[in-house]
């Protein structure tokens, strides 16, 4: 239908959980996977440990005008990550909108005993995943509480809060789960058993199919691309597979390679808008495939044809089948991200040998040890098996992959094109970094080398892999000539003013420039169709004018339609002794900006790095407006809050 729900599908949870016989829903609100994936984890955890019979549940997949309807001897859990500026993540948006609306309905209100407390037998959990350096933290766990309360919900124990921006999510989510299976083992007479793994879902090896039968997926998204005939709408289901156009490479260092490619997506029914962002599906690395491999016992059969099946009626299968061993973890696995303690325990149950088990229980239940063996070093999973054990781990279940690693998910990108002037075509920044950790030990960003693959194997590079890192470009069926990445489009609220003769003032350092070369590409167009176009004042970081200045000749180019309405700072962080950055030359144009605020009402726009840069940029605003003004310090922050409560400031950032 018109909200994109799928036909055919009950969209009654309370019906679900009758027929599947279940007695725990688990609700999830994410954006990237994380609050998915935590869902997942306790509904494993309410069976094996307690034998509670639990779902997850998409938040879009359902209507909630039944919660009154809530059994009282179920339980409801609440995973619900905070996105952006204080908002629900797309598949929360809905139900979201259901809970706060002023006038909620529910389907008994009318005959309800007690219509003040509509919601009386719902007993629930929460759990909120948010990051400390947005203003708005936690606010959809907060909120989402809040409203059920104030509808006589019962929650058990405390709503908790994962914190992204200090790094301890994982943490936070351990800390707060152990007591509240306390509390809901206690509230429903639950008994813990000892917890013995149970797989969730059954994988087949097929000796009937090999990896080049046609039915194989070997990376296609679906079944339409499986088949050669993929169709629109293309979306975070259904990513298009898009020519890259151009590639370069806009500056090397040793450290850093920063790309510019130009994704072209004339063959869709995509469509942008300047400020949105473009998500690219990235593949792992062949190293790091191989790696995984290897450390699994998987080698000999890496092109076996698997067929995966949830072994209950609500588990769903996170790829198509059947499928190789091989693409599953090439594919659709998060094998590079960060590792979880409860996994390592939960596989503890596998080790090679004793010694490997007590390593890995040590692993799996000493913070401090963890941290300093495994997080700290950013070990990806087949690294940290192998520094336990260098033995194959052939006795892991397949399943506990599935369960245990994030599904791969897409990684989001500010376009730095506009719209109006190449509408087809869409430009990304990226820069490629890799990290050094205190041992020495190398960890390579996965998306932004892959681009980096990509672009080499464009330009008919012999070695298509700078890194070492042997990427298969476009998946071993090679299904799509040239060179293609899977992308789709996903809007943001990142936008210029709708008259362009109001001035903005955009602070981007480093790729954080990203989007605002798609502003002013876009006011040089409009200038040069005669448009009456407002002043437009960039300012820009980075470390040497002679290294990592980007877009050079584009701001010279865009400068001539602009004239001297285009302002641009400068700020090289390295070419002196003391660093200079952007706030400091905002702070130094402290009058021409609050002039151009007060009198003009011109935007104010900040992109890049959100723990430091974009805190420290507000706060020198703040700064200006107190002295231009003379208010208070404290007045100034409300002035800057208010302007971005009215979109006056807006930022698109990221940590
Ligand atoms: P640095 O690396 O020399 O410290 C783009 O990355 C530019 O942003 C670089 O010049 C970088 O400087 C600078 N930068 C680093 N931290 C910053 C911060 N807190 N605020 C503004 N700019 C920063």
């Amino acid at each position: 239908d018109a909200n994109g729900h799928k036909a055919g599908k009950t969209r009654n949870f309370l019906e679900k959980m009758e027929e599947t016989g279940k007695n725990c829903i688990i609700f999830y609100g994410s954006q990237t996977g994380t609050a998915e994936d935590y869902a997942s984890r306790l509904a494993k955890e309410g069976s094996s440990r307690f034998g509670l019979k639990t779902m997850i549940a998409d938040l879009e997949d359902y209507d909630y005008e039944n919660l009154d309807q809530f059994p009282d001897d179920k339980v409801a859990m609440f995973v619900l990550a905070t996105y952006g500026e204080g908002e629900p993540t797309d598949n929360a948006v809905e139900f979201y909108e259901f809970i706060k609306g002023d006038d909620v309905q529910f389907s008994k209100s009318e005959e309800a005993e007690d219509p003040e407390k509509p919601l009386k037998s719902l007993k629930y959990v929460a759990f909120g995943l948010g990051n400390n350096t947005y203003e708005h933290y936690n606010v959809m766990v907060r909120n989402v509480d809040k409203y059920l309360i104030k509808f006589g919900a019962v929650r058990i124990g405390e709503a908790g809060e994962g914190d992204d921006g200090a790094g301890t999510m994982e943490e936070d989510f351990l800390a707060w789960k152990e007591p509240m299976w306390s509390h809901v083992a206690e509230k429903f007479n639950l008994e813990e058993r000892e917890a013995v793994y149970d797989p969730v879902f059954a994988v087949t090896e097929r000796d009937d199919l090999t990896a080049d039968s046609a039915t194989v997926y070997l990376g296609e998204p679906n079944k339409n691309h499986l088949e050669g005939q993929s169709k629109g709408p293309y979306n975070s289901h259904n990513p298009y597979i898009a020519p890259i156009a151009e590639s370069d490479e806009l500056f090397t260092s040793k450290d850093r390679n920063c790309l510019h490619l130009e994704v072209d997506i004339s063959g869709s029914n995509l469509t942008y808008q300047t400020g949105d962002h473009i998500a690219v599906w990235p593949t792992n690395s062949g190293l790091e495939v191989d790696r995984f491999i290897n450390i699994a016992g998987l080698e000999e059969k890496r092109h076996t044809v698997i067929g995966v099946k949830g072994l209950d009626a609500t588990a769903r299968v996170p790829f198509p089948t059947p499928t190789t061993y091989d693409t599953v973890v090439r594919y659709h696995m998060e094998i590079c991200g960060a590792v979880s303690r409860q996994f390592l325990d939960t596989l503890s149950a596998f080790a090679p040998d004793e010694e490997a088990k007590a390593e890995m229980k040590k692993l799996g239940t000493d913070k401090d040890y963890f941290q300093q063996k495994v997080s700290s070093q950013y070990l990806n999973i087949a690294q940290a098996l192998k520094m336990v054990s260098s033995k194959p781990w052939s006795a892991i279940p397949f399943s506990a992959f599935i369960e245990g690693l994030n599904k791969i998910q897409p990684r989001y990108y500010s376009i730095s094109s506009s719209s109006q002037a190449q509408p087809k075509k869409v430009s990304i920044t990226a820069v490629v970094e890799e990290i050094k950790t205190e041992n020495g030990h190398v960890v390579k960003g996965v998306t932004t080398n892959y681009l980096l693959a990509l672009k080499q194997k464009q330009h008919g590079i012999s070695d298509p892999d700078p890194h070492g890192l042997n990427y298969a470009i476009n998946g071993p069926r090679n299904k799509y000539d040239g060179i293609h990445i899977p992308v789709h489009i996903r809007h943001s609220n990142f936008k210029l003013p709708s008259d362009p003769s109001k001035p903005i003032i955009m602070i981007g350092p480093g790729t954080g420039v990203a989007p605002f070369r798609g502003f002013v590409q876009e006011r040089a167009a409009q200038a040069a169709k005669g448009e009456k176009v407002g002043k437009t004042v960039l300012f820009f970081g980075c470390r040497k004018r002679d290294e990592d200045y980007i877009y050079q000749n584009d701001w010279k180019k865009w400068s001539e339609a602009l004239g001297d309405n285009f302002v641009m700072h400068t700020a090289f962080s390295r070419e002196q002794k003391e660093k200079v950055y952007v706030q400091h030359l905002l702070k130094k144009a402290a009058t021409e900006i609050n002039e151009l605020l007060e009198k003009q009402k011109a935007n104010f726009y900040v992109c890049g790095d959100a723990a430091v840069m974009a805190r420290d940029v507000n706060n020198t605003l703040a700064d200006i407006i107190s002295e231009k003004r003379g208010v208070s310090k404290e007045n100034a922050q409300d002035v800057v809050k208010g302007m971005r409560s009215r979109g006056i400031y807006q930022e698109d950032v990221w940590s």
